[in-house]
């Protein structure tokens, strides 16, 4: 099932590979034109947003950078108009033991999965404003509530994403922009593939209700009813999509 989306834009973060471009995937085939941002060559995105008959514009932009941000900002109102839809999707999850981690490790993940949320809300939440209407989607992590070791400023910064969500929602509810956050599990995919996540697929699967591993199509449904007409009055809200490990 796909939602309509015609007409809309919608800006992505972290949009070249993996998740980000499944979510950019399926907005395309919801009817809405995509704008990501990446450090990445993003050439096969743009080829399935293309194929879905949208308008693409593929920006090379750190996300950590403030000047980089705004920079892509302006040339996605130029090249496609003021965005509807704002999808905080980067981020990086290296395991590393507390005792090894060095404050520039901690600094460059935080500016990767948080300081990034608040540039690019900065940058598109006044044109949303102006509509009188917009959706910010954030991603969060299952990490938040599970046993993992390695990973403490992956969780504090999904953690932070989870913050980020409920505070932004309450400032942003009376201008009609609502603001989501997406908590997955481990998804599958060339980053996960190839790092040592991949000894625990099956782990994580086994703890699952539903049990096979996870896989970005799995993500892709809640994203586009989040940013539906028909979430118009869902905020503030971390939905958890982990094939039912974690029961709220
Ligand atoms: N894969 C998982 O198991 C999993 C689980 C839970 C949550 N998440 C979250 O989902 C989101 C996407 O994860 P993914 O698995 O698709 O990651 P990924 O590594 O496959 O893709 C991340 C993208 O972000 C880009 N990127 C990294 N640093 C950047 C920077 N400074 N500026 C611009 N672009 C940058 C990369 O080039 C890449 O294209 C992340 O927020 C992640 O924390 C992932």
């Amino acid at each position: 099932m796909t939602r309509n989306l015609k007409g809309k834009i919608a800006v992505i973060t972290g949009g070249a590979s993996g998740i980000g471009q499944a979510f950019a995937h399926r907005l395309a085939q919801d009817g809405a034109d995509i704008a990501f941002a990446d450090v990445k060559d993003g050439a096969e995105t743009c080829r399935l947003v293309e194929a879905e008959g949208r308008r693409v514009y593929a920006g090379l932009c750190d996300v950590t950078k403030p000047d980089e941000v705004a920079c892509f900002a302006a040339e996605v109102e130029t090249a496609l108009g003021a965005a509807d839809i704002l999808v905080n999707n980067v981020g990086i999850f290296p395991l590393r033991p507390f005792d090894e981690l060095s404050f520039e490790e901690w600094r460059q993940l935080q500016a990767i999965n948080v300081d990034s949320f608040f540039l690019f809300s900065k940058a598109f939440v006044p044109a949303m404003k102006k509509k009188g209407q917009g959706r910010i989607v954030n991603m969060s992590s299952t990490t938040f509530w599970l046993n993992i070791e390695h990973y403490v400023a992956y969780i504090t910064s999904k953690a932070a994403a989870i913050g980020f969500t409920r505070g932004l929602a309450n400032e942003l509810g009376p201008f009609g922009i609502t603001v989501n956050a997406i908590a997955p599990s481990l998804v599958k995919n060339a980053t996960t593939e190839a790092s040592a996540l991949a000894g625990m697929f099956d782990v994580m699967a086994s703890m699952q209700a539903i049990k096979r591993v996870q896989v970005p199509a799995d993500l892709v449904g809640t994203l586009s009813f989040l940013v539906s007409d028909d979430a118009a009055f869902i905020t503030g809200q971390t939905i958890v999509v982990d094939g039912g490990v974690i029961k709220h």
